[in-house]
Formats: C-alpha cells, sequence, structure tokens
C-alpha cells in the first residue's frame, strides 16, 4: 500500500510505500529534496504539511520543536505519510 504525496515545488506527485519516509520516497524519484543527515538531527529536510497526516520518527527536539510541529511542519526524512498528503520542502530562501 502507497500513499500519494503531491510536491508542488517539483511539479510532480509521488507513492510513498508504507514505511518509507517522504525523503527516501523523493530522493528515489531523483528530486532534488532539500536533506543533509536523514536522521533527524540537522533540520535541512524542514517542510510544511500543507495537507494530510504523517506519523513522525524520532527527530532532535532542538531541529523542530513542539510549536512548529504544531504549526504543521514536518521533517521529511522522518515523515511517514498515513493518508494522501501535499508537502512544501522549506528551503533557505522560503525559513
Ligand atoms: S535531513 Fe536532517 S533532519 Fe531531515
Amino acid at each position: 500500500m502507497a500513499f500519494t504525496v503531491k510536491l508542488p515545488q517539483f511539479g510532480i506527485e509521488i507513492d510513498v510505500p508504507r514505511g518509507m519516509t517522504v525523503l527516501e520516497a523523493a530522493l528515489d524519484e531523483d528530486l532534488d529534496y532539500p536533506f543533509f543527515c536523514r536522521g533527524g538531527t540537522c533540520g535541512k529536510c524542514k517542510s510544511r504539511l500543507v495537507s494530510g497526516s504523517v506519523d513522525m520518527k524520532p527527530y532532535a527536539g532542538f531541529v523542530l520543536t513542539e510549536a512548529e510541529r504544531e504549526s504543521g511542519l514536518i521533517l521529511a526524512c522522518r515523515a511517514l505519510p498515513l493518508s494522501d498528503c501535499e508537502i512544501v520542502a522549506l528551503d533557505d530562501e522560503n525559513l
């Protein structure tokens, strides 16, 4: 089973199989999605969850605060879709 994740910055929708993170699926599609550590410790993949829901694998709390999480921000390298989603990466220009 997979969920469809819309990535409007890239003009694409990708299928993210259950258990795969958004970042892993984006990189499998050869997208230039921002990342560095892949482990929830750098914040480079911080993104806005525009719609849908995700489960988050463990990450460093200082990278994504509770307030940021509640405002709809996620880490793509930790995000496991629980539904179809739309996600926008916060690159340096958008921070
Ligand atoms: S790539 Fe470092 S927190 Fe996601």
